[in-house]
């Protein structure tokens, strides 16, 4: 059942991409099953239910698509049993600094999200209950990423999530690796290859706690030669 369910679910948060153009769409299918995140984030049931969810850094909005569709289809009762609920969300905010990445976004998922064009390092994120920023802080300055924490913490209740992945600049070889690939990616997307800004595992772990957050790394790597760990924090 998991595997037929697997791919019920790739196809239908990649079909609204049509919509947004032939790379579009094409991005997405591969995206969404070659990266483990997507999959893991429901596996484990790290994303609760929300009233509102922002991802920053959304890209296309797959995030938003994955979990719109996850939740149709456990609504619908195919669902596999041994997998916690999907999430219901009433409202998915996605800010994005590439007007392209943001048309698409629009185009495959209309109303059913919000996106927005702008920069994390300036942009209001609003209240949420829920965070999620995949693979977006290295981008930016060290400075930047802990104003956005901060703001981050900010706009969530006490109890609200905030979920990231970052790679560990401890991890050797395959963080190497993943920095490399990701940098690939970025210019072929159109961004200038400017410095990027990671940290060890144990240095996130630390600016996390200052910033107002109890927090658990949960490896997600699985099936790639990366170094990728998610971040599941809890705002105190
Ligand atoms: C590696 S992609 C990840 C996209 C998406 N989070 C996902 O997992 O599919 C990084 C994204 O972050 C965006 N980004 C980088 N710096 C940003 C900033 N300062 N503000 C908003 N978006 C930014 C890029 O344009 C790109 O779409």
């Amino acid at each position: 059942m998991t595997e037929r369910f697997r791919r019920i679910l790739l196809a239908r948060a990649a079909q609204p991409y049509r919509a947004s153009g032939f790379f579009a769409w094409n991005f997405a299918k591969g995206k969404l099953k070659g990266d483990p995140a997507f999959f893991g984030l429901l596996e484990h049931g790290l994303i609760p239910s929300a009233k509102r969810l922002i991802d920053l850094g959304c890209g296309q909005g797959l995030l938003a698509s994955w979990l719109l569709e996850a939740r149709t289809l456990h609504e619908s009762g195919n669902w596999p049993v041994q997998w916690p609920a999907a999430p219901k969300i009433e409202n998915i905010w996605g800010l994005e600094l590439m007007p392209k990445d943001v048309e698409r976004a629009r185009a495959a998922l209309g109303t059913r999200a919000e996106f927005a064009l702008g920069d994390i390092c300036n942009t209001d994120f609003g209240k949420s209950d829920v965070v999620v920023i995949l693979d977006v802080l290295h981008y930016i300055s060290y400075e930047a990423q802990e104003d956005v924490l901060r703001r981050i913490r900010a706009s969530l209740p006490t109890g609200g999530t905030f979920i990231t992945r970052i790679g560990d600049a401890a991890g050797g070889l395959p963080f190497h690796y993943s920095n490399w690939v990701d940098r690939a990616v970025f210019f072929l997307r159109g961004h200038r290859l400017n410095r990027i800004y990671c940290r060890t595992l144990q240095e996130w772990l630390e600016i996390f706690r200052r910033y107002g957050f109890t927090v658990e790394p949960l490896p997600m790597h699985k099936g790639t030669p990366f170094c990728n760990i998610v971040l599941i924090a809890k705002a105190v």
